[in-house]
């Protein structure tokens, strides 16, 4: 009911871009059959999953799941970046080989996404020869068109930061902490030519503001666009690294890990095949904000330019998560392990806190606290209350079967409106990345009906022998499955497993698409409901 225009409008569009396109020749992919395509940063390999990483992906999926609720087809994408200095590092501190350390790495963030209940469709790690195959390719182009070149290089650098350094680095003379030990050093490598398309890239962001979301942190590009570019080293001598991507040019070196790493979103799609147009361009690169500048906003623009592919349509930058105003960091020790609170609320509970108190974009603080709270409140005393009371009372009135709808009055016609105005202001809100928003009203809504029983108080009207208070009563059940119905079928882009728990007790159907399933009506009547479940226990003290 809510996607018939935009189809409408969409089909001749089509029609008219397929007619432009094949009167210039071209081999035309219709843009229906261009998958919605979704990436999240790729992990690095060398730490634990934390909540960080957690976040990012369960953000990406429930964009991905309410796409697909919309009717369009997606391809979802996360990986594990597994090259470069520290992985070779933490593998060597391991006595293994690092191909060895990330297969174990790579089976923890796994299962991290499992548990998470993420729906990727693919999981693309940097060590794998699709990928590797695709970053030559690139930089054999770059390097035939004369984009890389070889120079001599004098100067510092961190092997920890993997990062070449400036006197303009220095932080009172000294250089931070955070580059550990710093060496003078004197080399051959290889550039790219970061620094010609400056221009070019300052006007592209100029002219596409919808190239990062939120905008305000379009501005930190545009600062860091203020200073000339350097053009950027791309190269790694093999005495210094070996565990990279080999240059194709030059073997005694290897890649940069962040020019080997970006390429992920495209060779993991097939670039350079037939079915690439299915999936590129991405109509999100989702990352955190901490690596925004310059890897995604200004090097990955630039390698696509230069390589005459065409960029992706949005960066979708993610705030962090905090512990008491601090980021959380492996070095900080502030982490939190999202596998404890995952095992002791489930993971449904988890997604939701995660979507409920962080606005996109920003930052947000976590504490196991505000945590247990949310639990208790939203999940267990309004949603948790509305499903066990409403079965309870339908076995204990009707025999377990939900009855028809049958004297309607004010509270019956407030609970619909109410209904309709929910559902449309949670797709509009889930649409513009306000999942905070979104949810806060669904739980309004299930809150309403909540009232809506109290106002009603079928309890009492059971006591009655009048055909009235009866007729009264079955409204009153009926009217409550309804809602619920409707609120379980927005939450399941967050809440997938509860969405379909609490879906399947109601004999209802788990809808694939919102299409047909938001529309208020009578389809639970008559139907067998399930036996009373308590969906969110009481949280067991922590010893
Ligand atoms: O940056 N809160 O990997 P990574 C929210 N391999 N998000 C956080 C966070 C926090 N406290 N800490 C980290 C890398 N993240 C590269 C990416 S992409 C081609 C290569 C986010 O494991 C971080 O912002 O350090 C990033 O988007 C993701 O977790 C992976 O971080
Ligand atoms: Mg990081």
């Amino acid at each position: 009911m809510f996607f018939e225009g935009a189809k409408i409008k969409k089909f001749s569009l089509l029609e008219q871009a397929e007619k432009a396109f094949k009167k210039r020749g071209g081999v035309y992919i219709r843009p229906e059959m261009k998958n919605f395509y979704l990436t999240t940063a790729i992990d690095y390999a060398n730490g634990a999953p934390h909540l960080g990483h957690a976040y990012e992906k369960v953000l990406s999926d429930v964009i991905v799941r309410h796409k697909r609720m919309s009717g369009l087809p997606a391809h979802f994408l996360t990986g594990l970046d597994e090259h470069g200095q520290k992985v070779q590092q933490s593998a060597k501190n391991a006595g293994v080989e690092p191909i060895a350390f990330c297969d174990e790495q790579a089976e923890k963030f796994l299962s991290l996404c499992r548990l998470l209940d993420v729906s990727n469709d693919d999981y693309i790690r940097t060590s794998q020869p699709r990928h590797i195959k695709v970053v030559q390719q690139i930089l054999q182009q770059l390097y035939d068109k004369g984009e890389i070149y070889k120079a001599e290089y004098k100067g510092f650098y961190s092997a920890r930061q993997e990062q070449f350094l400036q006197e303009k680095d220095k932080v009172d003379g000294k250089w931070p902490e955070i580059f550990g030990e710093v060496t003078e050093i004197s080399e051959s490598n290889y550039f790219f030519k970061l620094k010609a398309y400056q221009p070019w890239l300052i006007e592209y962001l100029e002219t596409h503001p919808d190239f990062i979301y939120p905008r305000f942190r379009a501005k930190q590009v545009a600062e860091f666009l203020k200073e000339p570019l350097n053009d950027l080293c791309i190269s790694r001598p093999k005495e210094r690294l070996s565990w990279g991507i080999e240059l194709p040019f030059d073997k005694n070196y290897v890649t940069y890990v962040w020019f080997d790493a970006l390429v992920n979103y495209i060779s993991a799609v097939g670039f350079g095949t037939e079915d690439f147009g299915k999936n590129w361009p991405a109509d999100f690169h989702v990352i955190g904000k901490d690596i925004l500048v310059p890897p995604h906003s200004v090097y990955w623009p630039i390698m696509l330019k230069a390589a005459g592919i065409e960029l992706p349509k949005s960066l979708l930058v993610h705030g962090w998560w905090m512990s008491s105003g601090q980021k959380m960091s492996k070095s900080l020790g502030n982490i939190v392990n999202p596998l404890d609170l995952v095992d002791r609320f489930g993971s449904d509970a988890f997604r939701y806190f995660l979507m409920r108190e962080m606005n996109v974009g920003q930052d947000s603080d976590f504490s196991v606290d505000l945590f247990v709270t949310r639990y208790t409140s939203d999940l267990g005393n309004d949603l948790g209350n509305l499903l066990s009371r409403l079965l309870n009372m339908t076995h204990r009135y009707c025999g377990g079967i939900v009855p028809q709808a049958r004297a309607e009055d004010n509270f019956e016609k407030d609970l619909k409106s109410l209904a309709a105005e929910t559902a449309a202001a949670v797709l509009s809100h889930y649409d513009g990345m306000q999942f905070h928003i979104g949810l806060e009203k669904n739980f309004n809504f299930i809150r309403a009906v909540n009232r809506y029983a109290e106002q009603r108080a079928p309890w009492k009207l059971a006591k009655s022998s009048s055909e009235e208070d009866r007729l009264a009563l079955e409204t009153t059940l009926a009217n409550m499955a309804e809602a619920l119905r409707l609120g379980a079928v927005l939450l399941l882009p967050i809440m997938p497993k509860i969405g379909a728990k609490i879906l399947t007790l109601l004999g209802a159907e788990v809808p694939k698409v919102y299409d047909g399933a938001l529309a208020w009506g009578d389809s639970l009547a008559g139907v067998k409901v399930g036996q009373q479940e308590i969906l969110f226990p009481r949280p067991a003290p922590q010893e």
